[in-house]
């Protein structure tokens, strides 16, 4: 992989400031910047101190085990995830607070306290036990934004089974693909889940995704939206009918913190998925502790997180790091926009919610739909606001501002990434001043770094790649089942620091501005998608020869998919191809890896070696300048796939 200035330097030179207001600081959990400072001299000993505020079954003997690139944090140590996020509550004064608040795309509402949580938990774990599912085993979630949701997931960390959750917006193919390499011998799923006034048929994808699949021996399915599904005699069962019938009480298993607490696929620059692999110990003290500074976290908070479960987000942002607080969790089922673009602000009022975390792009699209929504509402319950997912240009980070949080609420624009399973790069909301468009630093006891080519630091406001120098407690430990492509992927590019695939720019005041990545990953409406995925799913396509995808900057998504496809010998152009290709990429991924632009052309423009030069195509369509170090193999490439564009643009299908 090669960087160059040209593509990487950052345009963004914001000069405005924004110190945390006096009334925050004042009653903020973090106040000075001596916590970082302290955890800079010993971030090991900073980790233990965080990892003592929570409940083990047995002390480690060591913080951390360093034989890199693999890190074991708190070897030795034993405790539960569940136990940590529910019954650690039960002894005090959040025995009866709600765990979680929630609001059906329809208008239901459900609270569970943290005892109501608790009592599920317990009997959906003996549930799966029941059903044979023993620790380490692993299990497919597959289901929509309900309470069951969270329940399924602590319910696999008490009995230690590892969760694989899938998101409600990927295909039979894609479920299909990592049940298998999972070897899930149970998934979770409901007979469906409310989008948009429509119901996703979640329980009829499941039976299409193992209709050939024999590891899968149970299918557990929520009735969420009363729709007709068929029953495999044996192998499928109603949530509701086995929950009647199981035990009250299911004793956590004492976990090694070394063991997997779950894997989630995500994107890389493979056709194939990578199973990212987080532990117990070391992804709850990472997830826990940030949650608590990151957010400010209090007891009278109701916390809202509006990923979905089915991503990272919602895992450590909805799930684990707030439970394990104690805190309030707000939760939604469906659409922003649905009936109205006003629901988010008119929950928000209503349940006079006081942090609201959010993606960029869903600000965009707020800001398109018009300020008439957020203005019919009374917004003054927020006190902070919170960014994840990819670049927030600045001015929708002002708008943000000025418009959801009425000037008043300090906005935290966290960096991290499913492999990092926590936030790595984000202001303390009581002690940074912030920069729009900035993630600004990394939080305590993270050492990050902008390095080039070679793993030197580039000098101040240079553009190059974003490393991690040392291993943080809830880093990724592996791929599942491919240690190989673990070691290769994140830590052969700049040897001996973990690789994120992030470009970035360190300014004078060593804040840290995110460029957007630098591999062959494309961040669409704030989702990883690889764009060698969706080029293999067309492949996969009986007419084609060739597929060449890029990414093209997108007014609300950030980012858009465009396809060059090379058609197979004798196959003709038609005015449906294009439909059948979204089609087909649809079916094989999921909505969300669907290409808005799909162009047939003759040939692809390659190197001499035969590469797709996909880099300098990227960067023509994007409009970015191409470094020169792109051009070196090939120097006429550039003039060549500039005439190559103009050409296929010219006859759009
Ligand atoms: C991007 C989501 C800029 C980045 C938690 C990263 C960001 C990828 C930010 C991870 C941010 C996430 N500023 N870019 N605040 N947050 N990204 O695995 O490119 O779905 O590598 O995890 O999103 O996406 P993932």
């Amino acid at each position: 992989m090669v960087v160059s200035s040209g593509t990487i330097d950052s345009l963004l030179k914001e000069k405005e400031q924004y110190p945390p207001s006096a009334a925050f600081r004042k009653a903020a959990v973090l106040r000075s910047d001596s916590f970082r400072v302290d955890a800079a001299k010993d971030p090991e000993a900073f980790w233990a101190r965080m990892a003592k505020e929570l409940a083990w079954m047995a002390p480690w003997s060591k913080v951390l085990e360093w034989d890199p690139p693999f890190a074991k944090w708190f070897v030795g140590g034993k405790l539960n995830m569940s136990a940590n996020c529910l019954d650690r509550h039960l002894a005090g004064p959040r025995r009866n607070k709600a765990a979680i608040i929630w609001e059906g795309e329809p208008g239901e509402r459900r609270v569970l306290t943290y005892h109501d949580l608790w009592r599920e938990v317990n009997l959906f774990a003996n549930v799966l036990k029941g059903l044979g599912v023993k620790r380490g085993d692993r299990v497919t979630i597959y289901m929509p934004m309900i309470p069951e949701l969270p329940v399924a997931l602590l319910a696999c960390a008490r009995i230690g089974a590892v969760h694989s959750v899938i998101f409600g917006g990927f295909s039979a193919r894609a479920i299909r693909d990592r049940a298998e390499d999972a070897e899930s011998r149970l998934i979770v799923t409901a007979d469906g889940g409310y989008r948009r006034g429509a119901v996703l048929p979640l329980k009829k994808i499941v039976d299409e995704a193992i209709a050939d699949l024999d590891v899968v021996r149970h299918v557990v399915v929520f009735k969420r939206a009363g729709v007709e599904v068929s029953m495999r005699e044996g192998r499928d069962h109603w949530w509701h009918e086995l929950m009647a019938k199981a035990d009250a009480d299911c004793e956590p298993e004492a976990m090694d913190a070394t063991d997997p607490l779950f894997i989630l696929y995500t994107s890389g620059t493979t056709g194939k998925p990578k199973g990212i692999q987080h532990s117990t110990g070391g992804y709850l003290v990472g997830v826990a502790t940030t949650t608590k500074y990151v957010f400010d976290l209090k007891d009278e908070d109701l916390f809202w997180c509006t990923a979905d479960i089915g991503w990272v987000t919602g895992h450590s942002y909805i799930v684990y790091g707030p439970l394990a607080n104690g805190a309030s969790v707000f939760m939604y089922e469906g659409a922003p926009d649905w009936p109205e673009p006003d629901r988010f602000w008119r929950m928000i009022e209503e349940y006079d919610i006081t942090i609201l975390y959010t993606a960029p792009t869903a600000i965009r699209a707020f800001m398109r739909w018009g300020d008439e929504y957020p203005r019919r509402h009374d917004l003054s319950s927020l006190r902070l606001l919170g960014t994840v997912g990819e670049p927030i240009n600045p001015e929708a980070w002002r708008w943000y501002r000025k418009t959801i949080g009425g000037g008043r609420c300090p906005i935290v624009d966290t960096w991290w990434q499913t492999e990092t399973g926590m936030i790595l790069i984000t202001p303390l909301p009581g002690v940074t001043t912030t920069k729009p468009g900035s993630a600004t630093r990394p939080f305590p006891g993270i050492d990050a770094e902008v390095v080039d080519e070679k793993g030197l630091p580039v000098p101040m406001n240079k553009g190059g790649y974003l490393v991690i120098r040392k291993p943080w407690p809830s880093m990724l430990q592996t791929l599942y089942k491919d240690p190989e492509r673990y070691k290769q992927v994140y830590w052969s590019q700049v040897p001996g620091k973990y690789f994120t695939g992030d470009g970035a720019r360190m300014d004078e005041d060593q804040f840290f501005w995110l460029m957007g990545r630098i591999d062959d990953v494309i961040n669409v409406a704030g989702h990883r998608i690889g764009t060698m995925e969706v080029e293999s799913a067309l492949v996969s396509y009986r007419k084609v020869a060739e597929a060449a995808v890029v990414g093209k900057p997108h007014p609300v998504k950030g980012q858009s998919l465009v396809a060059y496809v090379v058609l197979k010998k004798g196959e003709g152009r038609s005015d449906e191809l294009k439909k059948e290709l979204q089609k087909h990429v649809r079916e094989a991924i999921g909505a969300i890896a669907v290409p808005d632009d799909v162009y047939i052309t003759e040939k692809l423009p390659k190197t001499r070696s035969g590469k797709i030069m996909r880099r300098v195509i990227r960067s023509l369509v994007s409009g970015q300048e191409i470094g020169d170090t792109t051009t070196l193999e090939d120097p006429g490439a550039v003039d060549e796939v500039r005439k190559w564009l103009a050409e296929v643009e010219a006859h759009p299908e």
